[in-house]
């Protein structure tokens, strides 16, 4: 039995309608989460919205509404948004749901009881965008108005009656956690402005507020609520049913594999989430991948910019496995990447359109022609089996790369198998083999083990058009096995395909 495997997306404000930053950390998690599942593990992915706090309970406001009706509603576009991304979720939790507040209200009377959580009184800056607390130097003048420097969000002096979390007790432990568990923060990059921040120094942090009533009352004291970021924090125990750890999905999936997060959002994951478990006895997740931003023209996305790329608008006019393929295989995952719809074209026409589309088109038809949907006999010459052979040789280190979340070279490896299956095609030229019908059957045959290979890789990347191509080999989803791709032979048993349609239009510029 293969390791059980649970990774989650962030959970999304609902503060207005979801955008494309949304949709890349969701299409990441799904990808991993669709490759997992074909490698034969069991696999839990978690996404959903993050509902309470000031920031939404300021957003409501503004346009007149109870708070839990603004979430009701906003909450659903990300919930369609799942569905439009064809995202693989086993749930999708909402922090105002009752099974949330009772795994919240348990950790806190936890690290209570553990005299982990002291009452005191705040004064500093707060940023309600961000919800986030910042030092004097974490913040700077502009236009006379006081902004983060790390995110450039506006600050607001507070001072009110606060208790703290005991973080500052927490900095040795925590920097021995990241010794010995290297690969806890991902990528480097990001782990070495982590350990640095907590090297700096950590002060207690301020886990309740007192000066608004949207969240989770703290259950000793209700006129306080809980501090917004470990009232989110804990949907990932909440949707396995913490605090009931006999539970299966608690017992089988804590802890987590991987938080897919943005780098924004790294300090809450990768500090304050780690040592809120630490202290509540409970075991941190084994990793936290800190995603770059999706940028347009160099600049982050904003509605102040006009700059955005609405991924709904951009699914309606391109199609879904369109867009998952362009921010898949264009993003060097862990650092920023631009995207413009200039460069997705580019990306349809010369890969999916040119590449697979057409391999997929040419193989197919000829077949038809040739052999009419047969699945021909075969006979394989060493340049037969030297192709064939490439996927078997390279599985494991494709599956190191991915368990080190090498999107990259994962996309890299299918790309470069497309077009060394197109150059098979042309090479063999098995129209010129008409008097040899055993060569003419081979290559047919080869051409059609190196769509199905390659189309299993494509799975994760682009689940609908995948399954529309391996559909002409009679396979479904629940066939679909990654460790096929080392069989050259898999094809043998069928006895036809069924015909194909155009896969991607070519976009005229
Ligand atoms: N609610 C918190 C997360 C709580 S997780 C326990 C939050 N929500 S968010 O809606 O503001 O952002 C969610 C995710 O979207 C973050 O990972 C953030 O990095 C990502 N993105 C938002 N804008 C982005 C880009 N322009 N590019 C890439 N991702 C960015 O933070």
């Amino acid at each position: 039995m293969k390791d059980n495997f649970y990774i989650t997306t962030p959970i999304y404000y609902p503060s207005a309608k979801p955008h494309m930053g949304h949709a890349y950390s969701s299409i990441v998690a799904d990808f991993f989460a669709r490759l997992k599942r074909i490698q034969g593990h069991k696999v839990f992915f978690l996404t959903g919205t993050d509902e309470h706090g000031q920031k939404i309970q300021r957003a409501a406001e503004k346009f007149n509404k109870d708070p839990l009706k603004f979430c009701d509603e906003i909450s659903k576009t990300f919930r369609n948004l799942s569905s439009l991304l064809n995202l693989s979720n086993d749930d999708f939790i909402r922090t105002t749901e009752k099974r949330h507040a009772s795994a919240v209200t348990n950790l806190w009377n936890i690290l209570e009881k553990k005299e982990e959580i002291y009452l005191s009184k705040y004064s500093g800056w707060y940023s309600v965008s961000d919800e986030a607390f910042y030092n004097e130097d974490e913040i700077e003048d502009l236009e006379g108005k006081k902004i983060s420097k790390s995110s450039g969000s506006p600050v607001e002096w507070v001072e009110e009656e606060s208790y703290f979390f005991k973080l500052s007790k927490w900095q040795e432990p925590l920097l021995k956690f990241y010794s010995e568990n290297p690969k806890f923060i991902l990528p480097e990059s990001r782990k070495n402005e982590v350990i640095s921040f907590v090297k700096s120094g950590l002060k207690d942090l301020s886990v309740s507020r007192k000066s608004f009533s949207w969240g989770i009352k703290v259950p000793s004291n209700k006129d306080h609520v809980i501090y917004v970021w470990l009232d989110a924090l804990t949907n990932y125990l909440s949707a396995i049913n913490y605090p009931k750890e006999t539970e299966k999905l608690y017992k089988d999936f804590w802890p987590a594999n991987i938080h897919i997060i943005g780098k924004d959002i790294l300090r809450f994951h990768a500090v304050y989430w780690p040592a809120f478990l630490l202290a509540a006895d409970i075991k941190p997740p084994q990793r936290v991948y800190g995603h770059g931003w999706i940028l347009s023209g160099d600049e982050k996305m904003s509605k102040s910019k006009g700059n955005i790329l609405d991924p709904i608008e951009i699914i309606d006019i391109y199609g879904l496995d369109a867009l998952r393929y362009y921010l898949l295989k264009e993003v060097s995952f862990g650092n920023d990447g631009n995207i413009s719809k200039e460069k997705l074209e580019s990306c349809i026409n010369s890969d999916l359109a040119n590449n697979y589309g057409n391999l997929c088109q040419r193989v197919i038809l000829f077949c038809e022609k040739n052999l009419g949907l047969k699945i021909p006999e075969y006979n394989f010459t060493k340049e037969d089996l030297k192709i064939l052979n490439d996927f078997k040789e390279n599985i494991e280190n494709i599956e190191k790369q991915i368990n080190d979340q090498n999107i990259n070279y994962y996309v890299d490896y299918v790309v470069n198998q497309l077009f060394k299956a197109n150059k098979y095609f042309n090479d063999q030229a098995p129209w010129t083999k008409k008097d040899d019908s055993l060569r003419l059957n081979t290559i047919v045959f080869v051409s059609l083990e190196l769509i199905r290979k390659i189309s299993i890789l494509l799975y994760p990347i682009i689940p609908n058009t995948s399954l529309k191509v391996l559909n002409i080999f009679s396979m479904e989803e629940k066939d679909i096995k990654f460790d096929t791709i080392s069989n050259n032979e898999y094809l043998k048993d069928k006895k036809e395909i069924i015909k194909l349609g155009i896969l991607f239009e070519k976009i005229k510029k």
